[in-house]
């Protein structure tokens, strides 16, 4: 099983940018946690961050037959980004779509996802274990 967990805009502040919300773990360390996580359960994990949506969107297409999942964390993006949104649906490759906070106890503009409905599921509000579940979810 072969997962590519993708991160986008501004998760490379992750440890650094409102600590209360995303925890004082940088990206790097949570990154690795998830490795040997994957490792341990058999799984295969590459990860890839970006904050331009083209590139992101690209890193979608690429997975198509390189990867049996994707774990995304859109950031921002999951909020309005149609060009995800159609990646998404442009290839067969099953994507979950997680978000560390609990984005509906947040601002009113986080409740919605544009992705959500051209995603396998959704998971959020688990921190950083949310992309670990996440994980959990190809595995059952
Ligand atoms: C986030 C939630 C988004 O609303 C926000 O823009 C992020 C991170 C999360 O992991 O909780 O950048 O995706």
């Amino acid at each position: 099983m072969k997962i590519l967990v993708l991160n986008g805009v501004n998760l490379n502040l992750t440890g650094r940018r409102e600590k209360g919300v995303y925890g004082s773990e940088t990206l790097e360390k949570i990154n690795k946690e998830i490795a040997a996580y994957a490792a341990k359960r058999g799984a295969e994990t590459q990860f890839y961050q970006s904050n331009l949506e083209g590139e992101l969107c690209t890193a979608i297409h690429e997975a198509e037959g390189k990867f049996d999942g994707i774990i995304l964390n859109a950031g921002a993006f999951t909020h309005y980004s149609y060009a995800l949104r159609d990646a998404i649906a442009a290839v067969t490759v099953p994507v979950v779509e997680v978000h560390m906070s609990n984005v509906h106890a947040r601002e009113e503009f986080r409740r919605n996802s544009v992705l959500t409905p051209v995603c396998r599921g959704e998971i959020l509000g688990f921190g950083k274990n949310s992309y670990i579940l996440a994980l959990e979810s190809f595995l059952l």
